[in-house]
């Protein structure tokens, strides 16, 4: 039996009951009213698989938990009833009820986050109430398997790992300059070209070293359903994103005349197997759009949700400038400079999505040289595009490199392994603040929510993205869901003494996270090279 107030992230009113339990055991049943059946079958599956219970179907009322659905409560919203006698979860509605499910599960005891059961548990849960609902209808994680490929099964954990922390949004960084990684059937060679390179740069950019085994790795299209699907019945939506007009060499390697062939031998260009962002970029001409629009075709037969990304982030304008076709392309649209010419591209993705009843949602380089209309944002240089996009009507999603980018570092310490970015500590995220006070209460709506970005230059493995993620991402978690004081006022002592416990839940699930004291002997890399930020990131 877990401490009533362990819960993260933190739900909005817990009473204590009357005194006493409810224990789980042999006969517990559970009570499926309609619309509730994925939370019955994820209890059944995973806290059966924790306790060893069978948690069989039943009709109640007695030794049961007790399902049901219950408007009032609102969107995402739910409440957990626990009596001596019988435990009752009802949700606004179904993501709700999930949700509650995820309160109950940690009231359990770290424990309940085994796959199998050990020897002699009890599984007691206090007597309480919880009435809880999220403050944001968007609480992502951005996985960026482009750079690192993480194979199906790492993704399905990471949907898992979501899922206890109360998170709804997957959005699937799946292409860059290093690999392509989801199979498009009309063009077979995006993945047999540019889903592997041969050596990788380990470390930053300035490291001399190399990993001099080829890297790669790519979801077929049967994978990306099971991902979805996976995700569905967990309550997250996969936001995909294809990235263009740049962060494309692996795609121009695969099919060269997607590139500007007129100032680049783009048949000689290879997948990239450094960092940084690669000049190579899409050349703007009919056939590329044809071909993307291909591309989405498929892309919307897989993920049914509502937003597309399509990056737009980190376009080199060199190559159009030097292009005569890119050149041919501004004067024929009639455009003032290559930022149009970047804004005509989104745009065009814009309104075949919209056409398609999609959404756009795009880096927030997609706000330069004229808005998409009807475009979302990713906020990502700071607060200042998401501001701007607010102001102008158009849905944000916060996500501050200077906040909350995982791959930066957690400690200024030697030991933090290849270093990059700002410091940003568990307390730094713990205090991050999606909505910007310069905001009116009108243009906050605009903050749809906000996201953790998982960028993976430098974690090449499961574990190197656990150490970066964890337990940064329980913090975030908390600042998505939970109805905080101002940064300022936050109590991080409190949260840090909830996080004895979650540690033990992240011990039990198998998270490699950074310990409070630092890294451990095998987390760390001597020797090889980062590129760390001094100084307080800047507050744009
Ligand atoms: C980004 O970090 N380039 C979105």
């Amino acid at each position: 039996m877990s401490d009533l107030s362990d819960v993260i992230p933190q739900p909005r009113r817990t009473t204590s009951g009357a005194g006493g339990f409810f224990e789980l055991g042999p006969a517990t049943e559970v009570v499926a009213g309609d619309g509730t059946e994925r939370t019955a079958r994820w209890l059944r599956a995973e806290v059966g698989a924790a306790t060893g219970l069978p948690l069989a179907p039943g009709t109640g009322p007695g030794d049961a938990v007790t399902l049901s659905l219950d408007g009032a409560l609102g969107p995402e919203g739910y409440r957990l009833d626990v009596e001596p006698t019988g435990v009752r979860l009802a949700g606004g509605d179904p993501a709700g009820l999930f949700w509650g499910a995820q309160t109950l599960r940690q009231l359990l005891g770290p424990d309940a986050f085994r796959r199998a059961p050990l020897p002699g548990r009890r599984w007691r849960l206090p007597a309480i109430r919880i009435e809880d609902a999220p403050r944001f209808g968007w609480r992502g994680l951005m996985l960026d398997v482009a750079r690192h490929f993480m194979p199906k099964e790492g993704v399905l954990r990471y949907l898992d790992l979501m899922a206890a922390h109360k998170l709804n949004v997957l959005h699937f960084h799946l292409t860059d300059d290093q690999g392509w990684r989801i199979e498009i059937r009309r063009h077979p060679r995006l993945t047999e070209v540019g889903s592997w390179r041969s050596r990788t740069k380990f470390g930053h950019r300035a490291s001399p070293l190399w990993e001099d085994k080829p890297h790669g790795g790519h979801y077929t299209q049967d994978d990306i359903r099971e991902i979805v699907a996976y995700a569905a019945e967990r309550h997250i939506t996969v936001v995909p994103e294809i990235d263009v007009p740049g962060h494309s060499q692996a795609a121009i390697a695969a099919y060269p005349e997607l590139g500007n062939t007129d100032v680049v031998d783009t048949g000689a260009l290879s997948v990239w197997d450094t960092w940084g962002v690669s000049p190579n970029v899409l050349a703007p001409t009919d056939h590329t759009l044809r071909f993307y629009e291909g591309v989405f075709e498929e892309v919307l037969e897989l993920f049914p949700s509502e937003f597309i990304h399509i990056g737009g982030d980190e376009c080199p304008k060199e190559q159009w400038r030097r292009s005569a076709t890119a050149q041919a392309r501004i004067e024929e649209l009639a455009l003032a400079d290559e930022e149009e010419l970047q804004s005509w591209f989104i745009q065009h993705f814009d309104t075949w999505l919209a056409e398609r009843g999609r959404r756009l949602i795009g880096w927030d380089e997609i706000l330069e040289g004229g808005l998409a209309k009807g475009a979302a944002v990713s906020s990502w240089r700071g607060y200042a595009g998401g501001i701007a996009a607010a102001r102008a009507g158009h849905d944000v999603v916060m996500c501050p490199e200077q906040q909350v980018y995982l791959d930066h570092r957690q400690h200024a310490g030697e030991d933090e392994p290849v270093p990059i970015g700002f410091v940003r500590t568990l307390e730094d995220v713990y205090r991050f603040e999606p909505v910007p006070a310069e905001l009116t209460s009108h243009e906050a709506e605009h903050v749809i929510g906000t996201q953790a970005n998982v960028w993976t230059e430098v974690m090449e493995n499961q574990q190197r993205v656990d150490y970066q993620t964890f337990p940064r991402l329980a913090a975030f978690a908390e600042v998505s869901w939970s109805t905080l004081p101002a940064p300022g006022e936050r109590d991080f002592d409190a949260f840090e003494r909830r996080m004895a416990a979650h540690y033990r839940r992240l011990d039990a699930l198998g998270v490699a996270y950074r310990p409070p004291g630092g890294p451990l002997p095998w987390q760390r890399r001597p020797g090889v090279l980062g590129r760390p930020i001094d100084g307080p990131p800047p507050n744009k």
